[in-house]
Protein backbone atom coordinates (compact mmCIF):
# COMPACT_ATOMS: atom_id res chain seq x y z
CA UNK A 1 0.00 0.00 0.00
CA UNK A 2 1.23 3.60 -0.63
CA UNK A 3 1.53 6.03 1.87
CA UNK A 4 -1.63 8.19 2.49
CA UNK A 5 -1.88 11.31 0.03
CA UNK A 6 -1.00 14.41 1.85
CA UNK A 7 -4.03 17.21 2.17
CA UNK A 8 -4.29 21.00 2.62
CA UNK A 9 -5.19 21.22 6.34
CA UNK A 10 -7.72 24.37 5.96
CA UNK A 11 -9.22 26.10 2.82
CA UNK A 12 -6.86 29.04 3.77
CA UNK A 13 -3.74 26.90 3.90
CA UNK A 14 -5.20 26.23 0.13
CA UNK A 15 -5.92 29.66 -0.73
CA UNK A 16 -2.58 30.91 0.02
CA UNK A 17 -0.84 28.16 -1.96
CA UNK A 18 -2.43 28.21 -4.82
CA UNK A 19 -2.44 32.15 -4.86
CA UNK A 20 1.14 31.76 -4.06
CA UNK A 21 1.63 29.61 -7.28
CA UNK A 22 0.18 32.28 -9.05
CA UNK A 23 1.56 35.25 -7.47
CA UNK A 24 5.09 35.47 -8.60
CA UNK A 25 7.55 37.43 -10.94
CA UNK A 26 4.81 37.45 -13.61
CA UNK A 27 2.46 39.56 -11.21
CA UNK A 28 5.54 41.69 -10.09
CA UNK A 29 7.47 42.39 -13.31
CA UNK A 30 5.82 40.64 -15.16
CA UNK A 31 2.58 42.51 -15.02
CA UNK A 32 3.55 46.04 -14.69
CA UNK A 33 6.18 46.01 -17.60
CA UNK A 34 3.75 44.62 -20.18
CA UNK A 35 1.55 47.55 -18.73
CA UNK A 36 3.53 50.57 -19.32
CA UNK A 37 4.58 49.12 -22.71
CA UNK A 38 1.05 48.77 -23.93
CA UNK A 39 -0.64 51.32 -23.14
CA UNK A 40 -1.24 51.63 -19.66
CA UNK A 41 -4.39 51.23 -18.07
CA UNK A 42 -6.17 50.17 -21.44
CA UNK A 43 -3.70 47.04 -21.22
CA UNK A 44 -5.18 46.74 -17.67
CA UNK A 45 -8.64 46.50 -18.67
CA UNK A 46 -7.92 43.89 -20.88
CA UNK A 47 -5.74 41.80 -18.81
CA UNK A 48 -8.62 41.94 -15.94
CA UNK A 49 -11.49 40.78 -18.74
CA UNK A 50 -9.53 38.09 -19.83
CA UNK A 51 -8.27 36.91 -16.20
CA UNK A 52 -11.89 36.47 -15.84
CA UNK A 53 -13.50 35.82 -19.02
CA UNK A 54 -10.58 32.95 -20.27
CA UNK A 55 -8.20 32.01 -17.51
CA UNK A 56 -10.27 31.69 -14.31
CA UNK A 57 -12.82 28.72 -16.37
CA UNK A 58 -10.00 27.08 -17.17
CA UNK A 59 -8.52 27.44 -13.33
CA UNK A 60 -12.00 25.76 -12.74
CA UNK A 61 -11.70 22.88 -15.48
CA UNK A 62 -8.21 21.86 -13.31
CA UNK A 63 -9.03 22.39 -9.95
CA UNK A 64 -12.52 19.97 -10.91
CA UNK A 65 -10.25 17.61 -12.44
CA UNK A 66 -7.79 17.63 -9.40
CA UNK A 67 -9.79 17.40 -6.74
CA UNK A 68 -12.09 14.22 -8.59
CA UNK A 69 -9.12 12.69 -9.20
CA UNK A 70 -7.08 12.87 -6.28
CA UNK A 71 -4.01 12.05 -8.43
CA UNK A 72 -1.55 13.62 -10.71
CA UNK A 73 -2.63 15.09 -13.99
CA UNK A 74 -1.07 12.02 -15.83
CA UNK A 75 -3.57 9.82 -13.75
CA UNK A 76 -6.06 12.17 -13.30
CA UNK A 77 -6.33 13.11 -17.39
CA UNK A 78 -6.40 9.12 -17.55
CA UNK A 79 -9.38 8.83 -15.00
CA UNK A 80 -11.48 10.71 -16.28
CA UNK A 81 -11.00 9.13 -19.68
CA UNK A 82 -13.89 7.19 -21.52
CA UNK A 83 -12.08 5.19 -24.00
CA UNK A 84 -8.51 4.03 -24.91
CA UNK A 85 -8.46 7.13 -27.60
CA UNK A 86 -8.53 9.33 -25.22
CA UNK A 87 -6.84 7.58 -22.23
CA UNK A 88 -3.97 7.97 -24.85
CA UNK A 89 -4.27 11.24 -25.15
CA UNK A 90 -4.13 11.85 -21.44
CA UNK A 91 -0.72 10.38 -20.94
CA UNK A 92 0.23 12.78 -23.83
CA UNK A 93 -1.42 15.67 -22.15
CA UNK A 94 -0.12 14.65 -18.74
CA UNK A 95 3.60 13.92 -19.73
CA UNK A 96 3.13 17.50 -21.37
CA UNK A 97 2.47 19.39 -18.17
CA UNK A 98 4.91 17.67 -16.46
CA UNK A 99 7.73 18.43 -19.28
CA UNK A 100 6.07 22.18 -18.98
CA UNK A 101 6.21 22.73 -15.40
CA UNK A 102 9.84 20.91 -15.50
CA UNK A 103 10.92 23.27 -18.23
CA UNK A 104 9.42 26.23 -16.49
CA UNK A 105 10.93 25.86 -13.57
CA UNK A 106 14.47 25.51 -15.05
CA UNK A 107 14.54 29.39 -16.20
CA UNK A 108 12.25 30.22 -13.37
CA UNK A 109 15.02 29.32 -11.13
CA UNK A 110 17.79 31.36 -12.73
CA UNK A 111 15.76 34.39 -12.32
CA UNK A 112 15.08 33.56 -8.69
CA UNK A 113 18.81 32.99 -8.18
CA UNK A 114 19.29 36.60 -9.60
CA UNK A 115 16.81 38.41 -7.21
CA UNK A 116 18.86 36.14 -4.65
CA UNK A 117 21.92 37.26 -5.73
CA UNK A 118 20.88 40.99 -5.39
CA UNK A 119 18.83 40.11 -2.13
CA UNK A 120 22.67 39.06 -0.91
CA UNK A 121 24.24 42.20 -1.91
CA UNK A 122 23.24 44.81 0.00
CA UNK A 123 24.50 42.79 3.32
CA UNK A 124 27.70 42.62 2.05
CA UNK A 125 27.82 45.98 1.18
CA UNK A 126 26.77 47.00 4.59
CA UNK A 127 29.91 44.69 6.18
CA UNK A 128 32.54 46.29 3.55
CA UNK A 129 33.23 43.38 1.58
CA UNK A 130 33.38 45.63 -2.10
CA UNK A 131 34.76 42.88 -4.22
CA UNK A 132 32.30 40.22 -2.94
CA UNK A 133 29.21 42.55 -4.08
CA UNK A 134 30.16 43.43 -7.21
CA UNK A 135 30.42 39.64 -8.16
CA UNK A 136 27.08 39.18 -6.74
CA UNK A 137 25.87 41.66 -9.03
CA UNK A 138 27.68 40.99 -12.19
CA UNK A 139 26.08 39.07 -14.34
CA UNK A 140 28.32 35.51 -14.77
CA UNK A 141 27.92 32.28 -15.23
CA UNK A 142 29.54 31.23 -11.90
CA UNK A 143 27.51 33.41 -9.44
CA UNK A 144 24.02 32.05 -11.68
CA UNK A 145 25.01 28.90 -11.09
CA UNK A 146 25.57 28.92 -7.41
CA UNK A 147 22.19 30.92 -6.73
CA UNK A 148 20.37 28.71 -9.19
CA UNK A 149 21.62 25.95 -7.17
CA UNK A 150 20.58 27.76 -3.59
CA UNK A 151 17.26 28.47 -4.96
CA UNK A 152 16.81 25.20 -6.63
CA UNK A 153 17.74 23.66 -2.87
CA UNK A 154 15.04 26.36 -1.19
CA UNK A 155 12.38 25.00 -3.04
CA UNK A 156 13.47 21.54 -3.13
CA UNK A 157 13.94 21.28 0.83
CA UNK A 158 10.38 22.89 1.10
CA UNK A 159 8.87 20.12 -1.17
CA UNK A 160 10.29 17.52 0.33
CA UNK A 161 8.92 18.27 4.06
CA UNK A 162 5.38 17.68 1.87
CA UNK A 163 1.74 19.15 1.34
CA UNK A 164 0.70 20.38 4.84
CA UNK A 165 4.08 20.91 6.64
CA UNK A 166 6.09 21.79 3.34
CA UNK A 167 4.20 23.95 1.05
CA UNK A 168 1.05 24.87 3.21
CA UNK A 169 3.34 25.92 6.10
CA UNK A 170 5.88 28.03 3.78
CA UNK A 171 2.61 29.61 1.90
CA UNK A 172 0.99 31.12 4.69
CA UNK A 173 4.18 32.37 6.07
CA UNK A 174 5.36 33.59 3.01
CA UNK A 175 2.09 34.98 1.26
CA UNK A 176 1.22 37.76 4.12
CA UNK A 177 5.14 38.87 4.53
CA UNK A 178 4.78 39.73 0.61
CA UNK A 179 1.65 41.24 0.83
CA UNK A 180 3.18 43.37 3.62
CA UNK A 181 6.67 44.28 2.29
CA UNK A 182 4.82 45.37 -0.89
CA UNK A 183 2.61 47.59 0.73
CA UNK A 184 5.26 49.06 2.65
CA UNK A 185 7.55 49.74 -0.31
CA UNK A 186 4.35 51.36 -2.44
CA UNK A 187 4.10 53.92 0.58
CA UNK A 188 8.05 54.59 0.16
CA UNK A 189 7.94 54.98 -3.39
CA UNK A 190 5.18 56.94 -3.77
CA UNK A 191 6.46 59.55 -0.76
CA UNK A 192 9.49 59.82 -3.57
CA UNK A 193 10.21 62.82 -6.02
CA UNK A 194 8.59 61.32 -9.55
CA UNK A 195 6.31 58.77 -8.52
CA UNK A 196 3.28 60.70 -9.44
CA UNK A 197 4.17 60.86 -13.58
CA UNK A 198 4.69 57.17 -12.76
CA UNK A 199 1.30 56.78 -11.38
CA UNK A 200 -0.18 58.53 -14.49
CA UNK A 201 2.20 56.37 -16.81
CA UNK A 202 0.38 53.50 -15.12
CA UNK A 203 -3.15 54.60 -14.82
CA UNK A 204 -4.05 56.71 -17.55
CA UNK A 205 -5.62 54.45 -20.64
CA UNK A 206 -4.62 54.81 -24.51
CA UNK A 207 -6.94 53.06 -25.85
CA UNK A 208 -5.50 53.87 -29.27
CA UNK A 209 -2.75 50.71 -28.23
CA UNK A 210 -5.91 48.55 -28.42
CA UNK A 211 -4.63 45.40 -30.98
CA UNK A 212 -4.74 42.04 -31.23
CA UNK A 213 -0.56 41.82 -30.11
CA UNK A 214 -2.07 43.74 -26.87
CA UNK A 215 -4.66 40.85 -26.51
CA UNK A 216 -2.33 38.23 -27.25
CA UNK A 217 0.06 39.23 -24.84
CA UNK A 218 -2.75 39.77 -22.02
CA UNK A 219 -3.73 36.37 -22.95
CA UNK A 220 -0.09 35.03 -22.14
CA UNK A 221 0.10 37.24 -18.93
CA UNK A 222 -2.96 35.77 -17.70
CA UNK A 223 -1.81 32.26 -18.42
CA UNK A 224 1.34 32.46 -16.71
CA UNK A 225 0.16 34.49 -13.93
CA UNK A 226 -2.34 31.89 -12.85
CA UNK A 227 0.09 28.69 -13.08
CA UNK A 228 -2.48 27.53 -15.91
CA UNK A 229 -2.06 24.46 -18.39
CA UNK A 230 0.76 22.61 -16.70
CA UNK A 231 -1.45 20.89 -13.66
CA UNK A 232 0.26 22.82 -10.78
CA UNK A 233 -3.57 23.98 -9.77
CA UNK A 234 -4.73 20.12 -10.84
CA UNK A 235 -2.50 18.76 -8.24
CA UNK A 236 -3.32 21.53 -5.76
CA UNK A 237 -7.24 20.74 -6.04
CA UNK A 238 -6.69 17.16 -5.85
CA UNK A 239 -4.96 18.42 -2.32
CA UNK A 240 -8.12 19.81 -1.36
CA UNK A 241 -11.29 18.70 0.86
CA UNK A 242 -14.48 17.70 -0.85
CA UNK A 243 -16.24 20.14 1.94
CA UNK A 244 -14.94 23.39 0.05
CA UNK A 245 -16.61 25.31 -2.93
CA UNK A 246 -14.46 25.25 -5.95
CA UNK A 247 -16.01 28.23 -8.01
CA UNK A 248 -15.55 30.20 -4.74
CA UNK A 249 -12.15 29.38 -4.03
CA UNK A 250 -10.95 29.78 -7.50
CA UNK A 251 -12.31 32.95 -8.12
CA UNK A 252 -10.80 34.34 -4.81
CA UNK A 253 -7.50 32.93 -6.23
CA UNK A 254 -7.77 35.20 -9.70
CA UNK A 255 -8.95 37.55 -7.72
CA UNK A 256 -5.43 37.63 -5.41
CA UNK A 257 -3.72 37.16 -8.32
CA UNK A 258 -4.70 40.12 -10.08
CA UNK A 259 -5.59 42.29 -7.50
CA UNK A 260 -1.80 41.97 -6.58
CA UNK A 261 -0.56 42.32 -10.03
CA UNK A 262 -2.20 45.62 -10.27
CA UNK A 263 -0.81 46.63 -6.89
CA UNK A 264 2.95 45.81 -7.68
CA UNK A 265 2.08 48.29 -10.81
CA UNK A 266 2.12 50.80 -8.11
CA UNK A 267 5.23 50.27 -6.99
CA UNK A 268 7.27 49.21 -10.11
CA UNK A 269 6.41 51.80 -12.64
CA UNK A 270 6.58 54.75 -9.95
CA UNK A 271 9.64 53.59 -9.26
CA UNK A 272 11.12 53.37 -12.61
CA UNK A 273 9.92 57.30 -12.75
CA UNK A 274 11.61 57.99 -9.53
CA UNK A 275 14.72 56.43 -10.80
CA UNK A 276 14.55 58.80 -14.01
CA UNK A 277 13.98 61.58 -11.77
CA UNK A 278 17.34 60.81 -10.00
CA UNK A 279 19.04 60.47 -13.25
CA UNK A 280 19.01 56.57 -14.46
CA UNK A 281 17.85 56.46 -17.93
CA UNK A 282 14.50 54.47 -17.96
CA UNK A 283 13.26 54.03 -21.64
CA UNK A 284 15.19 52.24 -24.34
CA UNK A 285 16.93 54.03 -27.51
CA UNK A 286 13.59 52.85 -29.30
CA UNK A 287 11.47 55.27 -26.73
CA UNK A 288 10.11 51.97 -25.10
CA UNK A 289 10.29 52.12 -21.28
CA UNK A 290 12.85 49.47 -20.46
CA UNK A 291 10.90 45.93 -19.10
CA UNK A 292 13.49 43.40 -19.37
CA UNK A 293 16.15 42.05 -16.76
CA UNK A 294 17.37 45.72 -17.00
CA UNK A 295 14.93 47.29 -15.33
CA UNK A 296 14.93 45.26 -12.31
CA UNK A 297 18.63 44.63 -12.05
CA UNK A 298 20.11 47.75 -13.36
CA UNK A 299 17.92 50.59 -13.13
CA UNK A 300 16.25 49.49 -9.86
CA UNK A 301 19.18 49.28 -8.14
CA UNK A 302 20.87 52.09 -9.58
CA UNK A 303 17.58 53.73 -7.59
CA UNK A 304 18.22 52.29 -4.42
CA UNK A 305 22.48 53.58 -4.54
CA UNK A 306 21.14 56.80 -4.58
CA UNK A 307 19.00 56.50 -1.46
CA UNK A 308 22.13 56.44 0.61
CA UNK A 309 22.01 53.86 3.75
CA UNK A 310 18.44 53.71 3.32
CA UNK A 311 18.09 52.47 -0.44
CA UNK A 312 20.03 49.39 1.72
CA UNK A 313 16.90 48.54 3.59
CA UNK A 314 14.71 49.26 0.57
CA UNK A 315 17.14 47.45 -2.07
CA UNK A 316 16.75 44.49 0.91
CA UNK A 317 12.84 44.30 0.88
CA UNK A 318 12.36 44.57 -2.72
CA UNK A 319 14.84 41.22 -3.51
CA UNK A 320 13.37 39.97 -0.48
CA UNK A 321 9.78 40.39 -1.86
CA UNK A 322 10.88 38.90 -5.28
CA UNK A 323 12.81 35.91 -4.03
CA UNK A 324 9.02 34.96 -1.80
CA UNK A 325 6.92 35.67 -5.10
CA UNK A 326 9.51 33.53 -6.85
CA UNK A 327 9.82 30.56 -4.17
CA UNK A 328 6.34 29.78 -3.89
CA UNK A 329 5.47 29.99 -7.03
CA UNK A 330 8.85 27.43 -7.74
CA UNK A 331 7.37 25.21 -5.24
CA UNK A 332 4.21 24.61 -7.09
CA UNK A 333 5.92 24.01 -10.18
CA UNK A 334 8.23 20.86 -8.53
CA UNK A 335 4.92 19.47 -7.18
CA UNK A 336 3.87 18.56 -10.53
CA UNK A 337 6.85 15.72 -11.62
CA UNK A 338 7.36 14.98 -7.73
CA UNK A 339 3.53 13.54 -7.26
CA UNK A 340 4.08 12.35 -10.54
CA UNK A 341 7.05 10.08 -9.36
CA UNK A 342 5.80 9.43 -5.76
CA UNK A 343 2.08 8.13 -7.31
CA UNK A 344 3.20 6.69 -10.26
CA UNK A 345 6.77 5.18 -9.93
CA UNK A 346 5.60 3.99 -6.06
CA UNK A 347 9.15 6.95 -4.85
CA UNK A 348 9.17 8.42 -1.45
CA UNK A 349 8.82 12.02 -1.26
CA UNK A 350 11.82 12.78 -0.36
CA UNK A 351 14.30 11.09 -2.98
CA UNK A 352 11.85 11.67 -5.42
CA UNK A 353 12.42 15.60 -4.75
CA UNK A 354 16.06 15.00 -4.64
CA UNK A 355 15.42 13.31 -8.24
CA UNK A 356 13.50 15.37 -9.74
CA UNK A 357 14.80 18.27 -8.12
CA UNK A 358 18.83 16.90 -9.30
CA UNK A 359 17.23 17.06 -13.08
CA UNK A 360 15.58 20.30 -13.33
CA UNK A 361 18.64 21.83 -11.64
CA UNK A 362 21.02 20.20 -14.57
CA UNK A 363 18.53 21.64 -17.21
CA UNK A 364 18.93 24.87 -16.08
CA UNK A 365 22.91 24.73 -15.60
CA UNK A 366 22.80 23.74 -19.20
CA UNK A 367 20.62 26.71 -19.79
CA UNK A 368 23.35 28.86 -17.61
CA UNK A 369 26.39 28.18 -19.62
CA UNK A 370 24.77 28.49 -23.13
CA UNK A 371 22.60 31.31 -21.59
CA UNK A 372 22.15 33.10 -25.16
CA UNK A 373 21.16 30.03 -27.37
CA UNK A 374 18.72 28.23 -24.55
CA UNK A 375 16.97 31.04 -22.08
CA UNK A 376 14.58 32.89 -24.83
CA UNK A 377 13.84 29.02 -26.36
CA UNK A 378 12.96 27.69 -22.97
CA UNK A 379 10.69 30.36 -22.18
CA UNK A 380 8.86 30.92 -25.79
CA UNK A 381 8.36 26.99 -25.74
CA UNK A 382 6.89 26.37 -22.44
CA UNK A 383 4.57 29.42 -22.01
CA UNK A 384 3.73 30.71 -25.53
CA UNK A 385 3.23 27.12 -27.24
CA UNK A 386 3.42 24.62 -24.36
CA UNK A 387 0.49 26.59 -21.65
CA UNK A 388 -1.92 27.58 -24.11
CA UNK A 389 -2.00 23.71 -26.47
CA UNK A 390 -2.28 22.31 -22.91
CA UNK A 391 -4.96 24.69 -21.45
CA UNK A 392 -7.14 23.75 -24.63
CA UNK A 393 -6.35 19.81 -23.68
CA UNK A 394 -7.80 20.50 -20.56
CA UNK A 395 -10.71 22.35 -21.72
CA UNK A 396 -11.30 19.34 -24.19
CA UNK A 397 -10.72 16.91 -21.19
CA UNK A 398 -13.28 18.86 -18.96
CA UNK A 399 -15.89 19.83 -21.52
CA UNK A 400 -15.88 16.99 -23.89
CA UNK A 401 -14.19 13.86 -22.25
CA UNK A 402 -15.33 13.68 -18.55
CA UNK A 403 -18.38 12.40 -17.72
CA UNK A 404 -21.18 15.29 -17.36
CA UNK A 405 -22.79 13.94 -14.64
CA UNK A 406 -19.67 13.55 -12.66
CA UNK A 407 -18.14 16.86 -13.71
CA UNK A 408 -21.36 18.62 -12.51
CA UNK A 409 -21.34 16.10 -9.35
CA UNK A 410 -18.05 17.49 -8.08
CA UNK A 411 -19.01 21.10 -8.21
CA UNK A 412 -21.34 20.46 -6.28
CA UNK A 413 -19.48 19.19 -3.67
CA UNK A 414 -18.80 21.79 -0.89
CA UNK A 415 -21.32 24.08 -2.71
CA UNK A 416 -25.15 22.42 -2.63
CA UNK A 417 -26.75 25.16 -3.85
CA UNK A 418 -24.45 26.01 -7.04
CA UNK A 419 -27.49 25.42 -9.51
CA UNK A 420 -28.63 28.83 -8.76
CA UNK A 421 -25.50 30.08 -9.52
CA UNK A 422 -24.75 32.13 -12.64
CA UNK A 423 -21.71 29.64 -12.90
CA UNK A 424 -23.63 26.65 -12.75
CA UNK A 425 -25.26 27.81 -15.80
CA UNK A 426 -22.64 28.92 -18.08
CA UNK A 427 -19.56 27.53 -16.82
CA UNK A 428 -20.11 23.76 -18.51
CA UNK A 429 -20.70 25.04 -22.01
CA UNK A 430 -18.23 28.03 -21.87
CA UNK A 431 -15.20 25.70 -20.76
CA UNK A 432 -16.59 23.28 -23.66
CA UNK A 433 -16.78 25.72 -26.95
CA UNK A 434 -15.83 29.35 -25.98
CA UNK A 435 -12.75 28.67 -23.86
CA UNK A 436 -10.50 26.16 -26.18
CA UNK A 437 -11.89 28.50 -29.51
CA UNK A 438 -10.78 32.09 -27.83
CA UNK A 439 -7.02 30.06 -26.81
CA UNK A 440 -7.18 28.32 -30.10
CA UNK A 441 -7.43 31.53 -32.41
CA UNK A 442 -5.30 33.64 -29.71
CA UNK A 443 -2.11 31.19 -30.06
CA UNK A 444 -2.69 30.63 -33.92
CA UNK A 445 -2.74 34.54 -34.26
CA UNK A 446 0.33 34.60 -32.26
CA UNK A 447 2.45 31.67 -34.06
CA UNK A 448 1.52 33.24 -37.43
N1 LIG B 1 2.33 32.15 -11.89
C1 LIG B 1 3.75 32.33 -11.77
C2 LIG B 1 4.08 33.81 -11.92
O1 LIG B 1 3.19 34.62 -12.22
O2 LIG B 1 5.24 34.16 -11.76
C3 LIG B 1 4.51 31.51 -12.75
C4 LIG B 1 4.11 30.07 -12.86
C5 LIG B 1 4.01 29.28 -11.71
C6 LIG B 1 3.88 29.52 -14.10
C7 LIG B 1 3.67 27.94 -11.82
C8 LIG B 1 3.54 28.20 -14.22
C9 LIG B 1 3.44 27.41 -13.09
F1 LIG B 1 3.12 26.16 -13.19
Amino acid sequence: MSAPRGQFSSNFGFLMAAAGSAVGLGNIWGFPTNVAANGGAAFVVVYLILAFILAYPVLMAELAIGRHARRNMVQALRGISTGPVSRGAGTLAGFGGIVVASLILSFYAIVAGWMLAHLADPFVTLVGAERSAEWLTANSAARNFTFTAIFSGLTMAIIAAGVEKGIERWSTLLMPSLIILLLLLIAYVLSQPGAIAGLEAYLMPDFSELSPELMLSAMGQAFFSLSLGVGTMLIYGSYLSKQESLPRLGALVTLIDVGIAFTAGLLIVPAMYVAQEAGTQIFSDGGQLMAGPDLILQVLPALFDTMGTSGLFVAIAFFALMTIASLTSSISMLEVPVAFCIENLGLKRRPATLLVGLVIFCISSVIIFNFGALFGLVVSVSTEYGQPILGIALCIFAGWIWRRDQLLKELQEGHPDIEKTLFWKIWPWYVRLVCPLLILAAFIQSVL
